[in-house]
């Protein structure tokens, strides 16, 4: 579904990727691991748009669409959440989840919204209330919801559990395992590595721009580099 080949990007004088291969299949969850400062934000934009690279290519569903304007790129199917929960705060629940669906062409919008409702029953009993009187737990949903909306084929996140208390983490994690359908590809970028890789169907390490390990969720789990670098070595095992 996505495939990216030896992709560099970066701003200005500053390389951040250097050479990054990557791949996501449909119906994956696939995650993105690294320290602060790896990259991780910067791929995302590359694939969404947002960046265009100096070398390298990203192909979705076969066709080249580096250097496609963004707003294209979200009509091909590709939707971004990015870090800090893009949702409209002057506007209800019900607003914000209608400005998902405005990029997609079919005008029949209670359907969608049912599958919303039915995923997210807090959104719907909330569907009133501004986006900025929801809780943190909430806002994340209401990101996923309005997502969802759109219709999305490819469907990249990043730290979607960032500030959140571990109950709503949870949760969160729970709600993006009940995303995973045969139909969508999830790329999904975390520092809650352990999280990510429990529900990952397979992951990647990045290092300063570079990727460094792949493997199944469980193969990088049970990694010793993983667990030393971003599973906290021993003592991060007590944590959850
Ligand atoms: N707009 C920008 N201008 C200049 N440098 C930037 C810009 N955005 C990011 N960078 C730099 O690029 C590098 C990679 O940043 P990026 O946001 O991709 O990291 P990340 O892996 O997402 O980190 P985090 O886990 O902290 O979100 C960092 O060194 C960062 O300072
Ligand atoms: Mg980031």
């Amino acid at each position: 579904m996505l495939v990216v080949k030896d992709v560099e990007a970066g701003y200005g004088a500053i390389q951040v990727l250097k050479g990054v291969d990557l791949e996501v299949k449909q119906g994956e969850i696939v995650t993105l691991i690294g320290a602060n400062g790896a990259g991780k934000t910067t791929l995302l934009r590359v694939i969404a748009g947002i960046l265009s690279p100096t070398q390298g290519e990203v192909i979705f569903e076969g066709e080249k669409i580096t250097r496609i304007p963004c707003h294209k790129i979200v009509e091909k199917g590709i939707f971004l959440i990015q870090e800090g929960r893009a949702i409209l705060k002057k506007m209800t629940v019900l607003e914000n989840l209608l400005m998902g669906a405005f990029s997609c062409s079919d005008k029949n919008l209670s359907q969608p919204l049912d599958v919303v409702f039915t995923m997210f029953p807090v959104l719907r009993q909330r569907q009133r209330q501004l986006g900025e009187t929801l809780s943190g737990g909430e806002q994340q949903m209401l990101a996923l919801g309005r997502a969802l909306m759109a219709k999305p084929k490819l469907f990249m996140m990043d730290e979607p559990s960032l500030g959140l208390a571990p109950i709503l983490v949870n949760e969160v994690f729970a709600k993006i395992r009940e995303l995973k359908s045969d139909e969508i590809g999830i790329l999904l970028v975390e520092q809650n590595a352990r999280k990510a890789l429990q529900i990952a169907d397979r992951g990647y390490a990045i290092e300063i721009g570079r990727i460094v390990l792949t493997g199944t969720g469980e193969e990088l789990r049970s990694n010793e580099k993983v667990q030393e670098a971003y599973l906290g070595g021993r003592r991060g095992k007590r944590q959850n």
